[in-house]
């Protein structure tokens, strides 16, 4: 019987899965790392589910370090995965999209080993109009126990991840996540309040779309552009193009990964004439979403490299960003290293 058909006729809780396949290394402060997160996606989730109701939904006024107006779910996001991780001893630092600096453990705790690096609530520009969207999260170990809870710890490559995964807010919620050991989906039922697991053992199949904002194709290089036409299938320029791919665009990277992890397909949000390094940060987006690509037999470049290859300089640095099927990833470096 395949892992796949196992685990559909038992009902296995996130708790126990975490538990129950632990990497070798983990004692019990990794696992309830990951279980805290799993915690703090159930609370965001609740308030996700209420948008349209409360007054939560709307702006907040205020403008966050990459310079775009944070609304508030963005604060609450991020207020709840600190407030359950700060106290735990757990963790020596922590790093969100929403901050300029590291967020330091408050004095009155202890510091642990790990490192968390979180992107709070991804697409918001999807939430006032009902759109799925999601967190990203990625846990280092501290590069030097002495000294744990600096800049430094957090500014580690994507290779050096121990786990990495995100929530999708969407029509139902879902967290994913990896350790090193298979990718694995889970469903929240909010009647009892857990994840179950739904999606064991998640592989990239063969791919059915492409994704990428066609808005800004003028503002690609021709390498980037060329390409585009060849998922269209242009056999010009190249005999092995893909057949028959759609696209679909949701603009929540979350929910675009998500979809082409379980359909197959290639996301990409490449570089711009005026804006080289793209959108996409690379330690709380592309290198949590490359290490869970990579798990899931599939791959994420830059356009040159491998995504989990790049170190940050700084904790918000942008990545141009392909992911998806290893073969069409691999595509769009040829043509970006043939013409551009
Ligand atoms: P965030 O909401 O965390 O700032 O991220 C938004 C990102 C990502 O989720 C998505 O893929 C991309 O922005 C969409 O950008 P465009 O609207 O430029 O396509
Ligand atoms: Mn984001
Ligand atoms: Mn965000």
């Amino acid at each position: 019987m395949s892992n796949n058909m196992k685990f559909k006729r038992k009902i296995v809780t996130i708790e126990r899965y975490i538990l129950e396949n632990q990497p070798d290394y983990a004692r019990g402060d990794f696992t309830n790392l990951l279980y805290d997160i799993a915690m703090a996606a159930k609370l965001i989730a609740n308030k996700t589910t209420r948008a349209g109701l409360a007054d939560i939904l709307g702006s907040a006024g205020e403008v966050n370090v990459q310079g775009e107006e944070q609304q508030q779910l963005d604060v609450y996001a991020d207020r709840t995965i600190f407030r359950l991780c700060d106290h735990t001893g757990r963790v020596c630092a922590m790093a969100s999209e929403e901050h300029e600096d590291i967020l330091e453990i408050p004095s009155e705790f202890q510091k642990g080993r790990y490192v968390l690096v979180y992107d709070p609530l991804d697409g918001s520009s999807n939430i006032d109009v009902n759109v799925s969207i999601g967190t990203i999260f990625g846990i280092y170990r501290c590069v030097d126990w002495a000294n744990r809870g600096r800049v430094e710890d957090c500014l580690q490559p994507g290779r050096k991840l121990l786990a990495a995964g995100y929530v999708l807010y969407g029509a139902s919620t879902m967290l994913v996540y990896s350790t090193g050991q298979g990718v694995h989906g889970f469903t929240l039922d909010p009647h009892i309040g857990e994840f179950l697991l739904s999606h064991p053992d998640l592989r990239f199949p063969d791919p059915t779309y492409y994704s990428a904002n066609h808005g800004y194709y003028q503002r690609w290089s021709e390498g980037v552009q060329a390409y585009t036409s060849w998922l269209q299938g242009n056999q010009q320029e190249e005999k092995d193009a893909p057949q028959g791919l759609s696209e679909r665009y949701i603009g929540s990277l979350v929910a675009d990964f998500h979809r082409n992890l379980l359909k197959g397909g290639v996301f990409m949000y490449p570089g711009e004439k005026n804006k080289p390094n793209g959108k996409i940060r690379l330690l709380y987006e592309a290198a949590p979403l490359a290490y869970l690509a990579h798990h899931a037999g599939g791959y994420a470049s830059n356009g040159q490299q491998s995504i989990l290859d790049l170190t940050p300089a700084d904790l918000h640095d942008r990545t141009p960003f392909f992911i998806g099927n290893t073969r069409l990833v691999q595509k769009a470096e040829d043509f970006i290293k043939r013409l551009d």
